[in-house]
């Protein structure tokens, strides 16, 4: 599969519309028209300069008479699912049209260019976060519930060894984030190169716990206005005490006041500030390529069926734009087919909520009530889920 949704394609039409991805001399132009967001350039030349993954081919643009209205641009990742197992994930970011060309449909243009393409080159998945759900929900994206916890932490212990990474950190943090994240579903396997470049474009401080010369731990955090947000924490599961340390020591330029996304197994690392679980709105996704997600699936999925005492075949019904299709699992392995199942087809909400978080309570809520709903949490038990903002796009 290629990293780019689309090589060189272009579409035009006798009003001297022309659909087509980026070559490297439109950047510029591309930077100049994400400033219709109402945000300085510089907000975004670090996501375009500084990011190794980046190629001009994931933008796609749409030009009249050579002027360019719109633009969106496709962040390839791979998300785990747990257990080793990881899915290919075209993310959708950076949706612009100029100001003077909206409600024209060139957003909607976009959309259909892209998300065929990423389909087209294998990609298993699309998640994007907005707040224009109409924009997408008719390009067969849906709305999956993420949470976010609030709190205001206490004073960091004058005895916490918690200092800012320098780049020479970075290979260990990279290595304890393979390690804390190998069993959760939504993080992104990063590289080295991620992980220098995303400092650069998020503008974050990454702080890390430094027990004798050993980093242990690490929290990264953006300090806004009137809170911290922290956008990855990295400790073990049973070390909670280091998680309060790092969660207190980011918070301080705050008195104490942060935003965390935080998986289930690290929640309780804010248990002594009473947090609230707060719904963070704005997350949607739809799968791309129904073989490609079966692939990801399958491990994960047909094994736990295999630890069922007699186990039958699962059938997981899914509504597509404008089709119905449906997911087999059977102890061998997880197969796409056409439609097959009695049950109510899930919503490609539903879906996503099913294959990153697995049947935990606000999946359970969305599912509703369902004759399958032991079949689909033998299968997809819930998952220990967080999308850290550090993936996000
Ligand atoms: C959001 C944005 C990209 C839409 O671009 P656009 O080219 O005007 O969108 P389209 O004309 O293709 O609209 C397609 C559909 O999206 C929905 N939509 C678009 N803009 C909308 C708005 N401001 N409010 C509500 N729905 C909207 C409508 O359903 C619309 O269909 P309709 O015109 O037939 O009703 C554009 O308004 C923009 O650049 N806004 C600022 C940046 C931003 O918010 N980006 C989106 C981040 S997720």
């Amino acid at each position: 599969m290629s990293t780019s949704a689309g090589e060189s394609s272009a579409a035009s039409d006798p009003g001297g519309l022309v659909i087509r991805t980026a070559r490297a001399d439109d950047i510029d132009r591309v930077l100049d028209l994400l400033t219709h967001y109402d945000q300085p350039r510089a907000a975004f030349e670090p996501w375009y300069e500084h990011d190794p993954a980046y190629r001009p081919e994931q933008s796609w643009l749409a030009e009249t008479h050579g002027r360019l209205v719109a633009h969106l641009r496709i962040y390839p990742r791979r998300l785990r699912l747990g257990g080793g197992a990881t899915m290919t994930v075209a993310g959708i970011g950076n949706v612009i049209t100029a100001q003077e060309a909206r409600r024209q449909g060139h957003a909607d243009r976009l959309l259909r260019a892209a998300v065929s393409a990423a389909a087209d080159a294998g990609y298993a998945y699309s998640l994007l976060w907005t707040h224009l759900p109409q924009l997408y929900s008719r390009h067969g994206y849906g709305e999956a519930p993420e949470e976010i916890l609030h709190a205001v932490t206490g004073l960091p212990s004058a005895d916490a060894c918690v200092r800012p990474a320098n780049d020479a950190d970075l290979p260990v943090v990279a290595e304890l984030e393979n390690r804390f994240d190998v069993d959760r579903s939504g993080p992104a396997v990063r590289d080295l190169a991620f992980w220098r470049g995303s400092r650069n474009w998020l503008g974050d401080d990454v702080l890390v716990s430094d027990r004798s010369g050993r980093v242990t731990g690490y929290v990264r955090r953006r300090v806004e206005r009137d809170h911290v947000n922290v956008v990855e924490l990295g400790v073990a599961t049973d070390d909670l005490h280091l998680g309060r340390v790092l969660l207190a020591a980011a918070a301080q330029p705050r008195q104490g006041r942060l935003r965390a996304s935080l998986p289930p197994s690290l929640r309780r690392a804010l248990d002594p500030w009473q947090s609230a679980v707060r719904d963070s709105p704005g997350l949607m996704g739809r799968p791309l390529s129904l073989p490609a997600l079966a692939s990801a699936l399958s491990s994960n999925w047909s094994s736990r069926l295999r630890a069922v005492q007699h186990p039958r075949d699962v059938v997981v019904p899914i509504t597509l734009p404008g089709r119905l299709a449906s997911l087999r699992i059977s102890t061998e392995g997880v197969r796409a087919m056409p439609e097959l199942a009695a049950a109510p087809p899930l919503d490609p909400g539903a879906l996503t909520a099913l294959v990153l978080r697995g049947c935990d309570a606000r999946t359970v809520l969305l599912l509703g009530d369902r004759a399958d709903i032991d079949d689909l949490s033998a299968i997809a038990p819930a998952q220990d889920f967080v999308l850290w903002p550090t993936d996000a796009f």
